[in-house]
């Protein structure tokens, strides 16, 4: 599978996914030109775009994502810390080819901040996510999850390293699963139907 990794920021977890993936990351691209997540692209000599994002321009940024896309032959999609929602037109178009990490164990959790919600909900445990992409936020079928402990003495950023570590994990694990064909996202009535014909169960 040809990978293209999405990502707004730092991108640390771009990087677990070079490591674990040499040569299948193809193409890197950030809403945000200073993102260091296309530095880090650089470095390892891969395509590093930046496609801006306008207010009120999601159609245009998509449109030029999914001409890079094309052109480099990708046929999986990973947001890591990409701090956008993206319309039901191109995840339909994407739909279990699209992943996206998320800082806490959802559906607990979503949007931003995640991990001072958890401290602010006094859970006990917290972690990460790996999950499809629908149009929602953080709404999408749940691939794979990983926790970690909340301590008494936690401010959100210790809880965000101890979370970051599991994410670097958790996020190589899951394409793994999506690679291999072994995590898919939960089924439409259409697919249903062309499974089970006239017997199709009720979605
Ligand atoms: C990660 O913690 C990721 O889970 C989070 O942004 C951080 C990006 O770090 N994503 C979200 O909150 C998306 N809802 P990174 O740039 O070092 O990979």
């Amino acid at each position: 599978m040809t990978l293209a990794v999405l990502a707004s920021g730092r991108g640390s977890n771009l990087a677990a996914l070079l490591d674990a993936f040499p040569g299948d990351v193809r193409l890197v691209i950030s809403d945000k030109p200073d993102a260091a997540a296309l530095d880090r692209a650089r470095e390892a000599g891969i395509t590093a775009a930046h496609v801006p994002f306008p207010k009120g321009g999601r159609a245009t940024f998509e449109a030029q994502v999914q001409a890079l896309l094309d052109t480099h032959g990708v046929t999986l999609v990973l947001l890591a810390g990409f701090m956008r929602l993206l319309s039901a037109d191109f995840t339909g178009r994407w739909r279990g080819r699209i992943l996206n990490i998320h800082p806490s164990l959802l559906p607990a959790f979503p949007g931003l901040h995640a991990q001072q919600q958890a401290l602010d909900a006094g859970a006990a445990w917290s972690g990460c996510t790996v999950h499809f992409v629908d149009a929602g936020m953080d709404t999408g079928d749940i691939i794979l999850q990983k926790r970690v402990p909340v301590l008494r003495s936690d401010t959100a950023d210790t809880l965000a390293a101890r979370i970051l570590t599991a994410e670097h994990e958790a996020y190589p694990q899951a394409v793994r699963l999506v690679r291999a064909g072994l995590a898919f996202p939960r089924p439409t009535p259409d697919d249903l139907r062309a499974e089970f014909g006239d017997q199709a169960p009720p979605h």
